[in-house]
């Protein structure tokens, strides 16, 4: 069902569909479901903070015509941002690193957005993020009537994940949820999921954080990435207080192999971290009981990553993997399902 009309395209947000995911993993009855959050307008699950940020500022008076928002962002989220700021008739300046897909960027300037691409990381740090962080803040100090919505620290961001994202899973599961896995950048989305299971009463499910090998949060030592999206270089004061049961932490190889076994058993175009959730899941799908149902948050979708996760001269350029190699890494998993 489409369901009855909505006002203006933030009205799209939300709602997205829970996908039975038949070949994961293959175990007894064990159920996976994947939250298909590239169904959002912008294409992201950063569609809902981004609305939802601005719409706080809104209401409480902190943003009015006229605002320029500025924002740091691997991408979705600045493509969220540019989205709400355009329906809002808001200017919006987003600060981008070298790793943020061309799609996204190009994503963000047509919506009308000022993109800045940082290339070079900050001098103290040799992190990208502090270098983007440092520039958001000197945007803020030289642009009158700049507000930064600061999805690191904004409560509202976990406030749309906990209202939309795992509300939304826990209804269509009947609170039915033993795993749940969630990829961290901010820790924004794994702050509302937990949230939500806490306000639902589901003290038992187990929750999952899927960090990136090289991500600085949860105490993680600070290596290369290549793959934007989840991961920081930098713990974010979210991070600092987030709750979870276990911590998986996953190559940008993991995440093209989940990427691709999703994409041919499936059917699914996922980016780069689902594909990091899926590998994590696997990992882990051993030690689950019988008949468990588990969730995973897809955050976005694949379209933006066919020149990375998808293109195998990325991939044995960037990651040492030659074709026979991954197509080997990407057959070894659970049976394909039987048609
Ligand atoms: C593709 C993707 N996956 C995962 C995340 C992590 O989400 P969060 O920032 O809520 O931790 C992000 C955040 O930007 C993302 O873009």
């Amino acid at each position: 069902m489409a369901g009855p009309p909505v006002d203006g395209v933030l009205g799209a947000i939300g709602r997205t569909p829970l996908v039975a995911l038949r070949a994961y993993p293959e175990r007894g009855d064990v159920r996976l479901f994947g939250k298909l959050e590239a169904s959002n307008p912008g294409g992201s699950a950063k569609d809902r903070p981004a609305a939802r940020m601005i719409q706080d500022a809104w209401d409480r008076g902190l943003l009015a015509p006229g605002a320029t928002v500025v924002e740091s962002s691997s991408g979705n989220m600045g493509v969220g941002l540019a989205q709400a700021c355009r329906s809002r008739g808001l200017a919006f300046v987003c600060v981008v690193d070298a790793r943020t897909n061309r799609a996204n960027v190009l994503a963000m300037r047509a919506l009308g957005a000022d993109v800045r691409v940082v290339t070079r990381p900050d001098p103290v740090t040799g992190d990208l993020l502090a270098a983007r962080l440092a520039l958001v803040a000197e945007i803020v100090a030289t642009t009158p009537g700049a507000f930064r919505t600061d999805q690191y620290r904004n409560p509202s961001n976990a406030l749309a994940h906990r209202d939309g994202t795992m509300r939304e899973i826990v209804e269509a599961l009947d609170g039915r949820i033993d795993r749940l896995l969630v990829a961290t950048s901010t820790t924004g989305t794994l702050r509302g999921c937990v949230d939500a299971l806490h306000a639902h009463g589901l003290h038992d499910t187990q929750v999952v954080a899927v960090d990136a090998q090289g991500s600085a949060l949860f105490g993680g030592t600070r290596g290369p990435r290549l793959l934007p999206g989840f991961g920081a270089g930098v713990a974010t004061a979210l991070s600092e207080s987030a709750e979870y049961d276990r911590l998986v932490r996953v190559s940008d190889l993991d995440c093209v192999i989940g990427c691709r076994r999703l994409a041919l058993r499936e059917g699914v175009l996922a980016g780069a971290s689902s594909g990091g959730v899926l590998t994590a899941f696997d990992r882990l799908a051993d030690d689950l009981p019988p008949g468990a149902r588990c969730a995973a948050i897809l955050p976005d979708g694949g379209s933006r990553y066919l020149e990375t996760v998808y293109d195998d001269d990325w991939v044995q350029r960037e990651l040492d993997c030659d074709p026979a190699r991954l197509a080997d890494l990407v057959a070894g998993g659970p049976a394909l399902p039987v048609a």
